[in-house]
């Protein structure tokens, strides 16, 4: 299996790439295959949470990557 692969856009989501697998605290799992992507809201505005739906477009959310 590859090593995961993050990204961290500014002013918007994290992209993790698969293959990996999220789950929630009852265990119900997301399957992310090779070649496909997926992406968590980090602005608190998505009404998809834990993932981005692209509201951080207009909620003038702002955070840079420093380090
Ligand atoms: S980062 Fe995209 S909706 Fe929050």
């Amino acid at each position: 299996m590859a090593d995961a692969k993050i990204i961290i856009f500014d002013d918007g989501p994290i992209q993790i790439d698969g293959p990996i697998s999220v789950a929630d605290e009852n265990g119900k799992e997301i399957k992310v295959v090779a070649g496909e992507s997926v992406f968590f809201c980090r602005c608190g505005a998505s009404t998809d949470k834990p993932f981005c739906d692209g509201s951080h477009q207009d909620c003038a959310f702002k955070s840079k990557l420093t380090k």
